[in-house]
């Protein structure tokens, strides 16, 4: 396995390495970036708006985004990217699934038809608790392009923090595949906080198997994983 896994304990240190990897790909002339949302990349995305790298000539595109959520609302990855990221560090194009599309499956369509044309140069990835990836939830294919998921309980769960009620929590997304996370050429995995052990000891020592998404970077050629965990 091409995995390279480094342990940074200090959480600033470890946001000060990951943000030295993008500005790497960046200098290194990588276009195409493919971007993440949770909890874990607000530290990136905060060094990212406040240093003097320029996206002006790149491109970006999201994993994914929840069906049926509007786009003004403050938890829709679409408002998220712009309040963390795009309102001071512009695209020249940005991409993400619209979650408000009258037919979700064929806006899943279109979005993997994008991802055909477009190679994506930098792909950044976080993980779920349950070792899912963007919102590709165990027992996914590993041959999926991008499709509507059906959200797993405890995945709700885990971001029902952001909702005023566990309701609110939208049941759908669509999400990139794991065919399409793969396509990249480079992946950054940043794995923080106990909370992601289990994914992150699966990724590191269990086989390659579709019950624990993660476990497929694996079979990619060209992977950091940033985390604080010891394992
Ligand atoms: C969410 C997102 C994923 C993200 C993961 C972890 O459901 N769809 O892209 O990596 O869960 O989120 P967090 O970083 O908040 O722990």
């Amino acid at each position: 396995t091409a995995l390279e896994v480094e342990t940074i304990e200090n959480l600033e240190a470890l946001y000060d390495r990951a943000f030295m990897i993008v500005k790497e790909a960046v200098e290194a002339g990588s276009k195409n970036f493919g971007l993440a949302t949770g909890g874990t990349m607000l530290p990136l995305y905060d060094r990212i708006r406040n240093s003097k790298l320029d996206f002006t000539k790149c491109q970006s595109v999201n994993l994914d985004e929840y069906v049926g959520l509007s786009k003004t609302h403050p938890e829709s990855y679409i408002a998220f990217m712009k309040q963390q990221l795009f309102h001071e560090k512009p695209f020249k194009k940005s991409n993400l699934p619209d979650g408000e599309a009258i037919d979700p499956s064929a806006e899943a369509a279109r979005y993997e038809e994008l991802l055909k044309q477009l190679t994506l140069d930098f792909q950044l990835l976080g993980v779920g608790e349950n070792g899912h990836i963007g919102f590709n939830e165990p027992g996914t294919s590993f041959d999926s392009g991008t499709h509507i998921v059906k959200l797993s309980d405890s995945t709700r769960l885990a971001n029902a923090r952001f909702f005023p009620s566990l309701d609110e929590v939208p049941t759908e997304a669509i999400t990139m595949g794991i065919a399409s996370i793969m396509r990249a050429k480079q992946i950054l995995l940043i794995a923080v906080g106990e909370k992601k052990r289990m994914a992150l000891e699966a990724l590191l020592k269990d086989e390659v198997t579709e019950s624990i998404p993660v476990t497929i970077l694996k079979n990619h050629p060209n992977v950091i994983v940033l985390t604080d965990l010891a394992i």
